[in-house]
C-alpha cells in the first residue's frame, strides 16, 4: 500500500481492503502511457512556468529512469501511484512531491487508457489483415473448387470455395472500418480535466495532448474524467467482430465433419478422442467459438456497469479496463490461429462427387424451362419441385433425370406440353456450368472471385500502408516528447 495518500484526511488502513479495490493487477499495460502523460505533464507545466526548471529537469530525468516494462509493485493501489512512489525512491520529496500539480489519477488513467487503447486496436488490424491475407491466399488455390453453399444448413447452390472465403474477407474488412472507425473518437486527450473541474494553474491542455500523440483535446472536464462510451463502443466493434470469428470456425467446424467432407483440418491444429481411436476432432476451433462469446459478455457487463452510474469519476469504471484488455486479447489470439490454420487448410476438390449434392443445382433447371422453354418461373418452379419429389422418392438423383420425366411432369402438374431435351438437362445441371454462369457481379463464376480477389488484396494493402502512416503519427508525437524531456532535463539546474 502507498504512504501517498495516507496521513492526511486517512490514516488507517487496511491492506486487504486496498487490495480488494486496487487496480495494479490489470494495470501493467498502462504503465508505459502513464510514464510519458507523467514527462508531457511536466514539460507542459514547465513551458507555463508552473514549475521550476530544475524541478523540472529532476522530474524528467527521473521519469526517463523508470524502466516501461518495470514489474508493478502488486501492494500498491494503482500504477499511478506506482510511478509515483518511483519518483520519491529517485529525488528528494519536496522536488518529487511536485509531479501531480494541476493533475488527478481521473484524467491521468482515462488518458492512459486511450493511449494503450489506440496502440492494442492498431496491432488487432494488423492481425485482422493478416487474417484475410491468409484467406485470399487460401482462396487463390480455390476459385475453381466447387462446394455446395448452404440455406437452412441445407445444401442451396453450388459456388466455390473462394467465394466464400472472400465473403469472410469482406465481413471482416468491415470490422476493420468499424475500428478505423473508432479511432478518431479515442485518440482524444482528456488530460488537464484533473479530478473533474480542471485546474487554476495555467496549464496548456493542447501542448499535452500534443506531446502525447493525440488529435485533439477532450475538452469539457467532466466528460473528460467521466465518460468510457470509448470502451462500450471498441467492446461492441469487438463483439462484431467475435460474431464473425466465432461464424468462420462453426463453418470450418461443419465442414471438416466426415458427413459434409468438404475441408480437412491440418493434422497440427486437430485432436484425437481418448477412447474413439477414429477421431480428428476439431477442438482449436470449438475453443475459439466458445471464447468468442467472452467478448459479447464484456460488452455486456460494461454497458451495465456504465448505465445509471452518475456523472463523473466513479471507481466503477476502473472494473471496466480489465474487460476491454481481456476481450482485445482473446480477439486477437483467436484470430492468429486462425490465420495459422487457414494456410494450412485442405480443401476437398471433389466434393460434388456426392450425388445427393447434385440438387444443389436445382435452380438452374427451373431457369432452363423458363429460359429455353417460355415456361413462367412459377410454373416451371412447381414442375421441377414435382420432378425432384419423384426421383427422391424411387430414390433416384438429379444425375439419373431422364427429359421424359420432365415432361411428363410437366403435363401433370401444369397441363402444359414440353419437348424438353436431355443435352439441355445435362448442362443444367452441371455443377461447373452452374458456378460459370453465375458470372453476375458479386457471384461464383470464377473469373468474378479473381476479380474480386484482385480488389481485396488492394485493399488489404491499402489497409496496411494506413497503420504505417498511423504508426509514423505516433512515433514523431513520441520524438516530439523525447526531445522536450532531452532540452529540459539536461537544462543547468539553476532557477
Ligand atoms: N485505479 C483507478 C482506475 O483505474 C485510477 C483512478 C483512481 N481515482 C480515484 N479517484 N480513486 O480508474
Amino acid at each position: 500500500m502507498s504512504k501517498l495518500l495516507r496521513g492526511g484526511r486517512i490514516s488507517s488502513a487496511r491492506k486487504d481492503v486496498v487490495e480488494f479495490t486496487a487496480s495494479i493487477k490489470s494495470d501493467q499495460k498502462l504503465l508505459e502511457a502513464v510514464i510519458k502523460i507523467n514527462q508531457a505533464h511536466v514539460t507542459m507545466l514547465l513551458e507555463q512556468q508552473i514549475i521550476k526548471p530544475s524541478t523540472a529537469a529532476k522530474l524528467l530525468a527521473a521519469l526517463n529512469e523508470i524502466d516501461p516494462k518495470m514489474k508493478l509493485d502488486q501492494t500498491l493501489e494503482d500504477v499511478h501511484l506506482a510511478v509515483e512512489e518511483e519518483i520519491n525512491k529517485k529525488i528528494p520529496k519536496d522536488v518529487a512531491g511536485n509531479l501531480h500539480i494541476a493533475k488527478s489519477r481521473n484524467d491521468q488513467v482515462a488518458t492512459a487508457i486511450r493511449m494503450a487503447l489506440r496502440t492494442s486496436l492498431h496491432d488487432l488490424i494488423n492481425l485482422i489483415v493478416t487474417l484475410q491475407d491468409s484467406l485470399i491466399k487460401l482462396a487463390e488455390k480455390h476459385t475453381e473448387t466447387l462446394v455446395p453453399s448452404y440455406t437452412h444448413l441445407h445444401p442451396a447452390q453450388p459456388v466455390t470455395f473462394a467465394h466464400i472465403l472472400v465473403s469472410y474477407v469482406d465481413a471482416l474488412q468491415r470490422s476493420i472500418m468499424r475500428i478505423k472507425g473508432a479511432l478518431p473518437r479515442i485518440n482524444l486527450c482528456p488530460m488537464g480535466a484533473g479530478a473533474i473541474a480542471t485546474t487554476s494553474f495555467p496549464i496548456n491542455r493542447e501542448r499535452t495532448a500534443e506531446l502525447l500523440g493525440f488529435s485533439a483535446v477532450l475538452e469539457n472536464s467532466i466528460d473528460a474524467v467521466g465518460s468510457r462510451d470509448f470502451i462500450l463502443e471498441t467492446l461492441a466493434d469487438l463483439t462484431i467482430l467475435a460474431t464473425d470469428v466465432s461464424r468462420i470456425a462453426e463453418d470450418l467446424i461443419v465442414w471438416s465433419s466426415p458427413d459434409f467432407g468438404i475441408i480437412d483440418l491440418p493434422e497440427s491444429f486437430a485432436f484425437t478422442s481418448s477412447i474413439m481411436p477414429q477421431k480428428k476432432n476439431p477442438d482449436v476451433l470449438e475453443v475459439i467459438r466458445a471464447r468468442m462469446s467472452q467478448i459479447l459478455g464484456n460488452f455486456v457487463i460494461s454497458a451495465t456497469t456504465l448505465k445509471a452510474l452518475p456523472s463523473g469519476y466513479n471507481l466503477d469504471l476502473q472494473e471496466l479496463t480489465p474487460k476491454l484488455w481481456e476481450s482485445i486479447e482473446t480477439v486477437s489470439a483467436s484470430l492468429y490461429v486462425l490465420s495459422e490454420l487457414t494456410i494450412h487448410l485442405n480443401v476437398n476438390k471433389d466434393v460434388f462427387s456426392k450425388d445427393v449434392l447434385h440438387y444443389s443445382t436445382t435452380t438452374e433447371l427451373a431457369n432452363l424451362l423458363v429460359k429455353k422453354y417460355d415456361v413462367p418461373f412459377r410454373m416451371s418452379h412447381k414442375i421441377v419441385g414435382a420432378v425432384v419429389k419423384t426421383l427422391l422418392e424411387k430414390k433416384l438423383t438429379l444425375l439419373n433425370l431422364k427429359s421424359e420425366l420432365v415432361n411428363k411432369t410437366a403435363e401433370n402438374v401444369a397441363g402444359i406440353t414440353l419437348a424438353v431435351k436431355q443435352a439441355d438437362i445435362k448442362d443444367s445441371i452441371d455443377p461447373k456450368k452452374f458456378v460459370e454462369s453465375h458470372n453476375t457481379l458479386g457471384g461464383p463464376a470464377p473469373a468474378e472471385v479473381k476479380r474480386m480477389l484482385k480488389n481485396r488484396k488492394q485493399l488489404t494493402a491499402h489497409s496496411k500502408k494506413s497503420l504505417e502512416t498511423h504508426k509514423k503519427g505516433l512515433e514523431e508525437a513520441d520524438l516530439k516528447l523525447k526531445s522536450a524531456i532531452h532540452k529540459y532535463a539536461l537544462t543547468k539546474i539553476e532557477d
